[in-house]
């Protein structure tokens, strides 16, 4: 009986897959059930890759410095900025890209582990390097090394806290500086 049950059950969710109508189209939000699937495989996949990657320190202003920069150059159009809230990307892709210049966006990705600082550090180091799959997240990974990668985690921290005003001096790169050679 288990069996037979378990056998139509498989026969109806193919079934499902090949009728094409799970709307796939991006302004269209999955349902709850998928929803669910997806942000558990994420969350639990980044954990257990995550979990155990050694955080430099973050505080040093060399990394905040040259992470700034990186930042408004690669990420911007997507993650924003003090002073702008909404970008066609941010607006048009699915999942949305989180504002990553305000602390609590609605998008709670982030608060599951609160005041977990050393997770936060590490959950972004691994997000920035190999990307998510099915979204609009690239791995920066394969053109970048680890170092560019901190230096943006560190400047990540600072950013909720950052005016437009100071956004702007800290992205500026100097005169000369050669930026996007590796
Ligand atoms: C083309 C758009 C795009 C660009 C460019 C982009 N991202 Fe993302 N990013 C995304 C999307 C979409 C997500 C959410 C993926 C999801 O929810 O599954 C994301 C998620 C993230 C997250 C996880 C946020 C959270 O707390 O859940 C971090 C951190 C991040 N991106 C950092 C960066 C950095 C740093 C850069 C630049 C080097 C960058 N991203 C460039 C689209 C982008």
């Amino acid at each position: 009986m288990i069996v037979l049950l378990s056998a139509i059950g498989v026969l109806g969710v193919a079934g499902f897959i090949y009728s094409g109508l799970y709307p796939i189209g991006a302004d269209v939000p999955h349902n709850a059930v998928t929803y669910w699937v997806l942000e558990t495989l994420r969350e639990r996949s980044i954990k257990r890759a995550a979990s155990d990657i050694n955080v430099p320190d973050l505080s040093d202003p060399e990394l905040l410095l040259s992470g700034g920069p990186d930042y408004n150059e690669m990420c911007l159009e997507c993650h924003l900025k003090p002073g702008k809230n909404k970008s066609d990307m941010s607006v048009g892709l699915y999942p949305s890209p989180p504002n990553l210049s305000q602390d609590g966006d609605g998008n709670d990705h982030n608060h599951d582990e609160h005041g977990d600082e050393k997770y936060t550090a590490q959950r972004q180091f691994w997000i920035i390097k190999h990307g998510i799959k099915a979204s609009g997240m690239p791995a920066w990974g394969e053109t970048h090394d680890d170092q560019r990668i901190w230096a943006m985690v560190a400047f990540l921290q600072k950013l909720p806290r950052l005016t437009p005003e100071q956004y702007q001096i800290i992205t500026a790169r100097s005169d000369g500086e050669n930026n996007h050679s590796h």
